[in-house]
């Protein structure tokens, strides 16, 4: 078992990681006096996959304890399903001194962190976070929040948990492609760290994919370590935050580009990693050698280097365009000068975006 503390301003809660967390987690000597009544928040999925062992663990834990079993899909990740999160807390009889538990992926840890914020302004909040994308991503930095049918993740707070319980043992039931998408966050990490993480990424990539355990625990403890070292920096990503960002203007954009259900988000910055990439190498900032190394360790992971389906230019550029919005007009990217160094903030402008699309997809002009 392998604890790590994050400190966020007047606030530090612990992260857990263990792969048989459930059997040996001593609450009191970690997390202090438990909660008298709490809510857990999962989806269909996982309840019917793990939930008995998770629940036997609260039962005994809380004298008081509800659960709360949504639909499975980033689609329930609404207002309205917030809603009913609240209508069940309050005729649960929760109140101020209550704790919420998210049980599951990114969707339901984004959507619990936001109802635990919100609910009688703000209660305990504890993340089980059970898809490797959560785990090394959604875990650490306190962003919840819930989408709006104009976009995603428009409304949401940044509300640190209070602690965090990572047990890869789940991950054993989580499907391929779920997998690979987590493994592209990972890689991002060490990417941007570089040092033990990028050493361990490069030489056992294959092992990892296969969910060889031992190894696993040590990149999902130092891939989290990493994101709590940008976050301790900068928790409301005014500077070094953005580095987190490696990969995701473009990878957006391709993934709204290719259309639904095409290119997972995953998938789409690992596309989007390669395009960042050459622009920087364009630049004149990036290392060759680390755009051929970048590529070989995505494709170890089966994860795309180009996107499989015709995009559509002027599609592309929409997206890309409505991302653009958000950041006052300016396209900005964050890049890998070499392994562990990364730089954020960096201004681009549409043509040397254009100029670096076909290396990505096959393009179709209007
Ligand atoms: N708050 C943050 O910092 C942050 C960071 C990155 C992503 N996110 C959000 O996270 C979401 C994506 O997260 P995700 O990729 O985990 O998606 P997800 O929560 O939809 O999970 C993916 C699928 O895997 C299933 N699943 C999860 N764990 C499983 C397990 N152990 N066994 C079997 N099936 C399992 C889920 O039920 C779901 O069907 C998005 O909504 C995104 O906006 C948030
Ligand atoms: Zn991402």
């Amino acid at each position: 078992m392998r604890t790590l503390n994050v400190h966020i301003k007047d606030k530090a809660y612990p992260v857990v990681i263990d792969t048989a967390l459930f059997s040996r987690i001593k609450w009191h000597d970690i997390f202090g006096p438990p909660p008298v009544s709490c809510a857990l928040i999962t989806n269909t999925t996982l309840a019917e996959l793990h939930l008995p062992a998770v629940r036997s663990y609260f039962q005994k834990l809380v004298p008081q304890f509800a659960e709360i079993i949504l639909p499975d899909g980033e689609e329930y990740k609404t207002l309205a399903t917030t809603g009913e999160i609240y209508h069940h807390l309050s005729q649960a009889g929760l109140d101020r001194k209550s704790a919420l538990i998210a049980f599951g992926g990114g969707v339901i840890t984004d959507i619990t962190g936001f109802a635990a914020s919100t609910y009688m302004r703000g209660v305990r909040y504890y993340q089980i976070p059970t898809s490797l994308l959560a785990q090394v991503d959604s875990s650490v930095g306190g962003k919840t929040g819930v989408n709006l049918p104009e976009g995603k993740n428009l409304v949401g707070t940044f509300y640190q948990p209070d602690g965090v319980m990572c047990d890869l043992s789940f991950l054993e039931t989580l499907p391929p492609r779920e997998f690979r998408e987590g493994m592209s966050e990972v890689l991002k990490a060490g990417f941007l760290a570089g040092g033990k993480l990028l050493r361990i990424l490069k030489e056992k990539t294959r092992e990892l994919s296969s969910g060889i355990q031992d190894i696993l625990e040590e990149v999902v403890y130092l891939s989290i370590d990493y994101k709590r070292e940008v976050v301790e920096e900068d928790e409301l990503e005014s500077g070094i935050r953005a580095v987190l960002n490696y990969g995701h203007t473009i990878g957006h954009a391709l993934e709204k580009a290719a259309g639904y259900g095409v290119l997972r988000h995953g998938e789409a910055v690992a596309v989007g990693m390669v395009g960042e990439a050459i622009i920087g190498k364009n630049l004149g900032f990036v290392d060759p050698g680390f755009i051929s190394l970048q590529e070989e360790m995505l494709r170890a992971s089966d994860l795309p280097t180009k996107v499989s389906v015709p995009v559509s230019r002027e599609i592309f550029f929409q997206a890309l365009r409505q991302d653009k919005k958000k950041e006052a007009g300016q396209l900005r990217i964050s890049i890998v000068k070499e392994s562990g160094k990364p730089l954020f903030g960096i201004k681009i402008d549409e043509d040397m975006v254009s100029e670096v699309l076909p290396a990505l997809c096959e393009v179709v002009e209007p």
